[in-house]
Formats: structure tokens, C-alpha cells, sequence
């Protein structure tokens, strides 16, 4: 639990920032142009390009590009040091950036701010993840993991309802205090970090974890994975021998995969979005509460059914069941708005829309939300599991940063035919899966390669 509060701050930058750049106070202080326009009817030429800006959207993507950063200095770190001192600096670094943004007089200061959660969040993902993975017993390594996407999911929630509280503060200074809390989950990890036990350092751990003396055979195992690891210099040069060519392709199109479902379109800008399709102000915020609440009840299916139905069970459901909700969405907003997105939502329509956008989102949380961490993680031998990890966070970051920073523009060009663009990607997807991913349940992470 305690590791996977590394989760909770993940979750919460990525639902803070949609709800913040959709108040009216943020917006005059900082974007005033976008501000301007969204309230001049005139000047967008389609209900599709209210909030088309470069610079807000650079808002939301710089924290990405950061972490995709840092994710390759925290790949060495973790290997060098350990998982801890990982957790500690990506702790720390997230909160000064918390401590920045909240008290941010400029765009410059705010930017700077989000560059420094980005570290931290390259460094928490880089080193929770694989933490989980290595701590869990094989049967029950699914479920440990999914604690990561768990916590983000209930990070993103939390974002939610307090841009929900935040946004009614008389003043206008709300978006202060939502990005300041930021804080909190930073706080959890640094200490977190403080209290954990590394893997590396494991026998009397093990036998604490497990609950009984007799570990022998089990640390056995993990001090020869451990030893061929170390004998290993270049784990980079590794990932890229023939021998890894499976691993290497999964680490590197899941997350690219997990991205491209347009998964972010919601989370980041589900505010936004359903404001673009004519909801008031509190309407917005409350669907962003009410899609972040399915996000985490569905998390809790697939950690009931990820170690008992296996990965591929889940990813092939959760494949179909987001297309015909992305393609349903698509329609609909099709003939709502057509072309040139002229047009209205009625009580029922929206509900409709909500309730789709619902499907969705359960679908990709036990899913491709889940596994999309879970996968490479396990994967991986341990000699070339950091690596591994960095080239799945880092693929996942830049991916992130294109949705963010491509989003708006994106809706403003490609219109409804954004939902069915992104139902392209998940229908290649899912075939991969069907015809490429091996099932990994049950099996011990030292003797991956069996399935691999
Ligand atoms: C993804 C995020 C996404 C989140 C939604 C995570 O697994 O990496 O990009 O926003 O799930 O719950």
C-alpha cells in the first residue's frame, strides 16, 4: 500500500490539470487570450475549437515530457541505489513543484512547477511498478501491481472532487489550492519511501513478507537472478539483443498502445470536453467526478480477476468493449454537431453521452489501464528489467505528452472524427494482443522466460 501511493501522485496530476484550465479565475490570470475567445462566439469558427491553444495544452503535456526525461536518469538511479532512494527524490522533487505551482504569479513559474512533477512522476514510475512486481508472491502479483494503478485511479478521483470544492471558492484563487495539494500525496511518498524495505537487500524481508522461516529455496533463486544481474554491465545494450526482441516490443507498444486509446482525452480534459459540448460549468466538473468514480470501481474488477481470468482475458474484453463505446461516442456526436460542429445536447442526449463515455473508461480500467503497468514489469528478467521499465515509462510519457498537447488542436481538426481515429488504434490493439501477448498469470517473475 505504502509503494503505492507513488500511484496517488501520478493520478492526481493527471485529473488536476483538466478541471484548473477549465476555471474561469486560471484562465484570466494566465490565458487570458483563450479566455477571450471561448467567450467571444465569433471568434471559433465551431463549438469543436472553443479552447484550441498551444500554450494551455502546454500546461497540461510539459509534466509528460519531463517525466519522459526523467525516466532515463531514474532507470540508473534505481539501478545503482535501489528502489527507495527512487521513491525519495521523485517524492521530494514532486513536492517543491506542488509547493511552486501553488503560489505560481506567472505562466514561466507554473511551467517550471510542472517540469519538476513531471521528475517526480518519471522517478515514481519508474521504480513502484517494478517494486510491486518483484515484492508479490506469483499468484497474487497481478493484484499487488494493479495497487499502483489503483491508487492513481482514486489520485485522479481526489483531483476531481477538490477542482469540484476548489472552483466555488469566492475570490477566484481556488486553482491555488487544487494545485498545491499536490503536496499531500508527495508528502505520503517521500515518507513511504523513508519506511520501505528494498528488495535488495531481502532475506529477512522475504520471510517478514511471506509470513514464514522457510524461504530458503525462493532467495535462492533471487540471489542467483540477482548475481547474473550484476554481472550484467549494460543492461541497455542487453534489451537490445535478438534473445529480447519479444520484451523489447512489449515494453515498447503497450504503453504506445495504453496511450493511444484516447484514454487522456477524458481523463485530462473531461471538464473541457463536455463544457465544448455545451454542459455549464459545475455539469463539467461533476462528469469529470463521475467517470473519475467508474475509473476506480472498475480498477477494483480487474484486481479481482487479474491473476484468477490472466491478462489477455481482460485485455481482449476491455479491447472490444472500447470500441463500441468509442465508435457509439463518435456517432453521436456526429449527429449532434456534424462538420461544423453547430449544435446543442439535450438533458437526455448528454446523459447518454456520460453514460458511453462511462463504458468507456470502465473498460479501459480494467484493462489497458492496469495491465499497461503490470505487463512490462513482469516481463522483463531481471537484468534487463530497469531498462525494460524506463523504455515503458518513457514510450508512455511521450505518448501522454502528444495526447495533452494535441488533444485540443486535434478536437478543433478532426472533429467526431477523433472518437473513431482513436477506435482505429484500439482495434489494432486488441488483434495484438490476441496474436502476440503471452499469458504471464501465476507464472514466477524469475522464470519469465518460460512464457517469453
Ligand atoms: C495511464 C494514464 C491514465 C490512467 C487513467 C494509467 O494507467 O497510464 O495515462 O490517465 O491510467 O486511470
Amino acid at each position: 500500500m505504502v509503494a503505492a501511493m507513488g500511484g496517488l501522485l501520478f493520478g492526481y496530476d493527471i485529473g488536476i490539470s483538466g478541471g484548473v484550465t477549465s476555471m474561469e479565475s486560471f484562465l484570466k490570470k494566465f490565458f487570458p487570450s483563450v479566455l477571450e475567445k471561448q467567450k467571444d462566439e465569433a471568434a471559433h469558427e465551431s463549438e469543436y475549437c472553443k479552447f484550441d491553444s498551444q500554450l494551455l495544452t502546454l500546461f497540461t503535456s510539459s509534466l509528460y515530457f519531463a517525466a519522459l526525461v526523467a525516466s532515463f536518469f531514474a532507470a540508473a538511479v534505481t539501478r545503482t541505489f535501489g528502489r527507495k532512494p527512487s521513491m525519495f527524490i521523485g517524492g521530494l522533487v514532486f513536492l517543491i513543484g506542488s509547493i511552486l505551482n501553488g503560489v505560481a504569479m506567472n505562466v514561466g513559474l507554473l511551467i517550471i512547477g510542472r517540469l519538476l512533477l513531471g521528475v517526480g512522476v518519471g522517478f515514481a514510475n519508474q521504480s513502484v511498478p517494478v517494486y510491486l512486481s518483484e515484492m508479490a508472491p506469483a499468484k497474487i502479483r497481478g493484484a499487488l501491481n494493479i495497487g499502483f494503478q489503483m491508487a492513481a485511479t482514486i489520485g485522479i478521483l481526489a483531483a476531481g472532487l477538490i477542482n469540484y470544492g476548489t472552483a466555488k471558492i469566492e475570490g477566484g484563487w481556488g486553482w491555488r489550492l487544487s494545485l498545491a495539494l499536490a503536496a499531500i500525496p508527495a508528502i505520503m511518498m517521500v515518507i513511504g519511501a523513508v519506511l520501505l524495505p528494498d528488495t535488495a537487500v531481502a532475506k529477512r524481508m522475504l520471510q517478514r513478507v511471506r509470513g514464514t522461516q522457510d524461504v530458503d529455496d525462493e532467495f535462492q533463486d533471487l540471489v542467483d537472478a540477482s548475481e547474473a544481474a550484476k554481472k550484467v554491465e549494460h543492461p541497455w545494450r542487453n534489451i537490445l539483443e535478438k534473445r529480447y526482441r519479444p520484451q523489447l516490443a512489449l515494453c515498447t507498444l503497450i504503453p504506445f498502445f495504453q496511450q493511444l486509446t484516447g484514454i487522456n482525452v477524458i481523463m485530462f480534459y473531461a471538464p473541457v470536453l463536455f463544457k465544448t459540448l455545451g454542459f455549464g460549468d459545475d455539469a463539467s466538473l461533476m462528469s469529470a467526478v463521475i467517470t473519475g468514480l467508474v475509473n476506480v470501481l472498475a480498477t477494483v474488477v480487474s484486481i479481482f480477476s487479474v491473476d484468477r481470468f490472466g491478462r489477455r482475458v481482460l485485455l481482449l474484453e476491455g479491447g472490444a468493449q472500447m470500441i463500441i463505446s468509442q465508435v457509439a461516442v463518435g456517432i453521436m456526436v456526429a449527429l449532434k454537431f456534424g462538420v461544423n460542429g453547430e449544435g446543442t445536447l439535450s438533458k437526455t442526449d448528454a446523459n447518454l453521452l456520460v453514460f458511453l463515455i462511462c463504458v468507456y473508461v470502465a473498460a479501459f480500467a480494467w484493462s489497458w489501464g492496469p495491465s499497461g503497468w503490470l505487463v512490462p514489469t513482469e516481463i522483463c528478467p531481471l537484468e534487463i528489467r530497469s531498462a525494460g521499465q524506463a523504455i515503458n515509462v518513457s514510450v508512455n510519457m511521450l505518448f501522454t505528452f502528444f495526447i495533452a498537447q494535441t488533444f485540443l488542436s486535434l478536437l478543433c481538426h478532426m472533429k467526431f472524427g477523433l472518437f473513431f481515429f482513436f477506435a482505429v488504434f484500439v482495434i489494432t490493439m486488441t488483434v495484438f494482443i490476441h496474436l502476440f501477448l503471452p499469458e504471464t498469470k501465476n507464472v514466477p517473475i524469475e522464470e519469465m522466460n518460460r512464457v517469453c
